[in-house]
């Protein structure tokens, strides 16, 4: 019933925010117009904002391209083989991952959302950032299209000479934003090798003012839901996408990351309930970071609470991971383990107060005229990966 009520709740919203988002392309086209007529002589040009994220498939019959991307990745999951053993793997688990899909509407809405957040973005930088407008929102993902290399042609042919790679991870790992910084590095070494574009990198954010407001104020909304009298005993569980112990070993900066983001949501909440970190999505025999979300929920189950609070912290957006997992496989688990009060905090989506954090990090970013994070500049402390270091060199190289 919850993960119903979820799903519909989505819908509405996505219905809403649809028809918000047709009225503001409206806006954005006539101001990018106007802008770029006013400036058509500034050699600055629009900057362009590249989003950057996993992706995933819009529709069931995308799934097989999705999957056997994702295992060719050897920055995400190093396989022996890879070249030959990641398309069988993909087409093995291509059916069971398609009723995944179809159970949460028949794709992911990654994208949907990410082009809503994009475009909202664009409004605000405009008008608050305007020394550098226009601003002009991409989207490259990894896994799914719109692809970097997509996204690279677009822009060129564009004319955009400036561009931010923003990623969507709030915390950074080599396993997801790394793996887009790697691949922005390749494709632009084959498809812009006279570098007619200048980089700048978001590589990280994971306690940014607004970032931390929009997850307090999911949690408030989420908390209000319960009776008054259990509201501040409810347990919050801050779901994240776990990583192998392998990759955390090598120094990794993930985990401490997402474990600041929690501790500062907790800080703007004034620590009023119970709370863990737990990890989900978890595959494979390889030893990974844990507990995991499942077993969480369990061994509360065990102790005897009945109500629970999930929020996913480290995804901005509605996808697999929270639609199905989250909502459908865990909540039938919640089930099983007695607890009656399972729940969801919403993800950020298109909340105006994460678009408004969005705009201005870039906005920062853009004024700070730093090209990446100092954390960036050096590599895990037991990689031996040389894609690495030649990205690195690549983005030190620029200036904003
Ligand atoms: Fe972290 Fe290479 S794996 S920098």
């Amino acid at each position: 019933m919850y993960s119903r009520n979820i799903l519909r709740i989505t819908s509405i919203l996505a219905n809403s925010s649809r028809k918000l988002v047709l009225n503001e392309s409206k806006v954005i086209n006539r101001s990018f117009v106007s802008i770029t007529s006013q400036r058509d002589n500034d050699k600055k040009g629009p900057t362009g904002i590249v989003l950057m994220n996993l992706g995933g498939p819009s529709t069931l019959d995308g799934v097989e391209d999705f999957l056997t991307r994702l295992f060719l990745d050897p920055d995400l999951i190093p396989i022996p083989f890879q070249s030959r053993l990641a398309p069988f793997i993909a087409k093995r688990r291509t059916p069971k991952i398609q009723e995944q899909y179809d159970k949460i509407g028949g794709g992911s809405p990654i994208l949907s959302w990410t082009e809503k957040q994009g475009k909202a973005m664009e409004i605000l930088l405009n008008k608050i950032n305007p020394e550098y407008a226009p601003h002009k929102s991409y989207i490259a993902f990894r896994y799914a299209p719109p692809l970097t290399e997509d996204t690279l042609i677009q822009m060129k042919k564009e004319g955009v000479k400036r561009a931010v790679a923003f990623t969507q991870y709030p915390q950074y790992s080599c396993s997801t934003t790394g793996s887009s910084l790697n691949e922005l590095w390749r494709k632009s070494e084959k498809l812009d090798p006279e570098k007619s574009i200048k980089w700048s990198v978001i590589d990280r954010w994971p306690t940014y003012p607004g970032l931390i407001e929009a997850f307090a104020r999911h949690i408030e909304t989420a908390l209000k839901q319960y009776p008054s009298d259990i509201k501040n005993k409810v347990v919050l569980l801050f779901s994240a996408h776990s990583l192998p112990m392998v990759v955390v070993n090598r120094g990794d900066t993930y985990i401490s990351e997402v474990a600041a983001t929690v501790h500062r949501v907790m800080e703007r909440l004034e620590f009023s309930n119970p709370y863990r970190l737990v990890w989900q999505s978890q595959v494979g025999p390889q030893p990974w970071i844990g507990p995991q979300t499942n077993e969480a929920i369990h061994g509360f189950g065990k102790n005897g609470h009945k109500n629970i609070l999930l929020v996913p912290i480290a995804f901005t957006s509605d996808h697999i991971e929270t639609l199905f997992e989250l909502d459908l496989e865990y909540g039938h688990e919640a089930e099983k383990a007695g607890i009656t009060g399972l729940r969801r905090a919403e993800s950020l989506n298109d909340d105006p107060i994460f678009i408004e954090a969005m705009a201005n990090i870039v906005k920062d970013h853009l004024q700070s005229g730093k090209v990446m994070s100092t954390q960036l500049m050096i590599r895990c402390p037991k990689c031996k990966k040389e894609v690495c270091q030649r990205a690195r060199d690549f983005f030190t190289n620029q200036t904003i």
